[in-house]
């Protein structure tokens, strides 16, 4: 497709800013200005929004007024609404909340209570009014005006006459029930304040579940008082207390989420039986899992004491966490234990299993009534379809959506992740396509699909740490967020990245790491020498994908994630408008030379800076590629200026060339060479 003026003007803008952060604050800029009258980018797109005539202006004199149904949590929403403005615009408000709504530029209705414990058929509605005079927010429930506040905070931008919001009319509601993020704080421990930065990007983004993986192979990570060895011998002392868990659950009610914990069992449990080792099925001891991938340890289903343990352990938990719903795991059991044990043999003989799956199948029934005698409800990751399951469980389908289509058709409720894991570093695009409601599922009948109640994104943390998690999650996870909570036909690939770029540069102002973090990351790289060569081979590269980074070295949870495959976004935007700008060489030859020059010229300082640096000098080679494959872009355009086909030697060594620019180095990518490629075949084809 052709560019369009956004796009070149973009582009140029990514030629002379020096960070990542400002080059998406520029990009928002363009993207309003390019939006037509309105330059509204929210991320979730509103079930329907109406654009207004003229903009309220936002400055010191700004006021909030709470009518209606009032709560404690509706006046710290309030206040924290003042908080980011303050944030967002620089200007210090008065937090007074204002009495009388005659005076007031915001008024916020309320109509009712919400739920004690919030749960899925929580009402999350609102209705929003803003007018150059004043703006109205109103809602059944206090979630449906957290809802609203963050649309109108994120409605407030700059332009020519200060801060402001556009006039528009929203009338919002969620598409589906259940949108979540799943974080896994086993592998890599993340502390209360990085749970709760997220916690508040999650609530920016209209998501309402934070599902907590607190326990795997490498680390238990919750306070028990009742079998305190858990945490003592199992989290090498980085775990939650109670208190601490319950200081994140309040701070999710207060912004609307609810939080799902998650003890995964009978697989992925080594750190659960280094305190306990009788519970498991060999021999102990256990020690914690230092390596990534799927282990041996497992609860022994077989041995009653494993029952008598949950049951105390699982209504320890459940009293902990208000949440209907307690996460039993139960994915990926090798089952080697179970076969290396007579006795468990001997069960599965007695009782007709005919196999591990079957075994599991016990056990899963066994733990569900453990789980509803303590009255929640079960969820558990696809392996948990099986015979028996209660009808109240959810799915979570992870090993890919046809699992949930089945468990729709089985009658269970169900939730898809297959296609959101944001730890496999695939590009916004790419989930964002992914529906709960296409494909395996979309022939259900409507019953079925009415069992579907949305989706979570997973953020597993075998590559991450406090330090670069949130440069995984963000902004990726606002365009999985809309797809869960806007319309089904909201869907233009050029609208996403357009608002998610707007949204990402928001979510700074809610104290979302993805920029500082990144940035910081690249200054330890460099040693206090200037970043900007750095930053522009950097944004040129992302990591490689899916699972690859566990096949490229030996790693364990101590080994460091300092490099540069652990700064680098998993989403280059200079190289996806460098394609853009490469499928159309005729009419961006301009823009393309020069961005070309810049990235063969960029090694002169890069090279030597990298050499100096003991974490850069894996990556020099990916520095001489990027300027080389620049320098093959470049005699391209001149070969098809020259209107005459590239020489047959010429095309097939550029080609090698590119084959193994492609190829991963120091776990990184070149996402350039592909449209680099596309040059080249043009310059082969020129005049012909
Ligand atoms: C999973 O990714 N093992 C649920």
């Amino acid at each position: 497709m052709r560019l369009s003026v956004f796009n070149v003007l973009a582009f140029a803008c990514a030629l002379v800013l020096a960070t990542h952060a400002p080059l998406l604050a520029q990009d928002a800029g363009q993207a309003a200005a390019s939006n037509g009258s309105s330059g509204i980018n929210l991320m979730p797109q509103p079930t329907e929004l109406t654009p207004g005539q003229g903009r309220l202006l936002i400055d010191g004199s700004f006021r909030v007024a709470l009518t209606g149904y009032q709560e404690p949590r509706l006046q710290r929403a309030a206040g924290r609404l003042l908080q980011r403005l303050t944030k967002q615009a620089g200007i210090s408000f008065n937090d007074q909340l204002e009495t009388d709504a005659s005076k007031a530029t915001l008024v916020i209705a309320c109509e009712r209570a919400g739920e004690v414990v919030q749960s899925v058929k929580e009402d999350e509605s609102y209705t929003l009014e803003v007018t150059p005079q004043n703006a109205h927010l109103s809602a059944t429930t206090p979630v449906g005006v957290l809802r609203g506040i963050e649309t109108f905070l994120e409605l407030v931008t700059l332009d020519d006459k200060g801060f402001g919001a556009p006039a528009v009319t929203i009338h919002d509601h969620p598409r589906f029930a259940w949108r979540g993020l799943m974080m896994d704080v086993s592998r890599h421990f993340m502390p209360v304040s990085v749970v709760e930065r997220n916690i508040d990007g999650m609530a920016a983004v209209k998501l309402n579940v934070f599902h907590w993986h607190l326990s795997d192979n490498q680390g238990f990570r919750v306070e028990s008082k009742r079998f305190p060895k858990l945490q003592q011998l199992g989290s090498d002392g980085y775990y939650y207390t109670q208190a601490q868990v319950k200081e994140v659950i309040d701070y999710a009610r207060d912004r609307g989420i609810r939080v799902v914990p998650e003890f995964d069992m009978p697989g992925h449990s080594t750190a659960m039986l280094v305190g306990y080792p009788e519970l498991g099925s060999a021999a102990g001891p256990y020690s914690i899992e230092r390596h990534w991938g799927i282990f041996d340890p497992s609860f022994d289903p077989t041995n009653e004491a494993v029952y008598t343990f949950l049951d105390a352990f699982i209504g320890e938990m459940a009293g902990l966490f208000p949440d209907e719903y307690f996460h039993i795991g139960g994915d990926e059991v090798n089952g080697k234990q179970w076969k290396n044990n007579p006795q468990i043999q001997a069960f599965m003989k007695a009782h007709g299993l005919k196999n591990t799956g079957d075994l599991q199948g016990y056990f899963s029934k066994r733990v569900v009534e453990l789980v509803e005698k303590h009255g929640k409800k079960v969820i558990g990751w696809d392996e948990v379809l099986q015979p028996g399951l209660p009808k109240t469980a959810v799915v979570q389908s992870w090993r890919g959506p046809r699992s949930l289509a089945e468990a729709a058709r089985q009658g269970y409720t169900g939730i898809l992740s297959a296609g959101y894991y944001l730890d496999l570093m695939q590009p916004a695009s790419q989930h964002y396509q992914v529906d709960p409601m296409e494909g395996a599922t979309a022939n259900l009948t409507a019953d079925e699909k009415a069992r579907i109640l949305g989706g979570e994104a997973c953020m597993w943390a075998e590559f991450v740490t406090p330090e670069s998690v949130d440069t995984r999650i963000w902004p990726r996870m606002a365009a999985i967020a809309e797809r869960l909570w806007s319309p089904e036909d909201v869907k233009d690939l050029d609208s996403m990245y357009r608002r998610l770029a707007a949204t990402s540069h928001w979510l700074d102002s809610i104290g979302l790491m993805h920029h500082t973090a990144h940035a910081y990351m690249l200054e330890r790289l460099t040693e206090l020498q200037p970043t900007t060569t750095l930053q522009m081979l950097d944004s040129v590269l992302e990591p490689v994908k899916g699972y690859a980074r566990e096949g490229a070295r030996e790693y364990t949870s101590l080994t460091p994630l300092n490099r540069l495959v652990d700064s680098t976004p998993p989403e280059s935007e200079n190289a996806r408008r460098f394609v853009r700008l490469a499928a159309d060489p005729g009419a961006n030859q301009g823009a393309i030379r020069k961005q070309l020059t810049a990235w063969r010229d960029n090694k002169a300082e890069l090279v030597p800076l990298m050499q100096s640096s003991a974490l850069l000098q894996e990556d020099v080679p990916l520095a001489e590629d990027v300027s080389a494959l620049a320098a093959t872009g470049l005699q391209a355009l001149d070969y098809i200026n020259s209107g005459k086909p590239a020489p047959d030697s010429w095309v097939t060594d550029q080609k090698e060339f590119i084959a193994r620019a492609r190829k991963p180095r120091a776990e990184l990518l070149i996402m350039i060479a592909p449209a680099i490629e596309k040059l080249v075949d043009a310059a082969a084809k020129s005049g012909t």
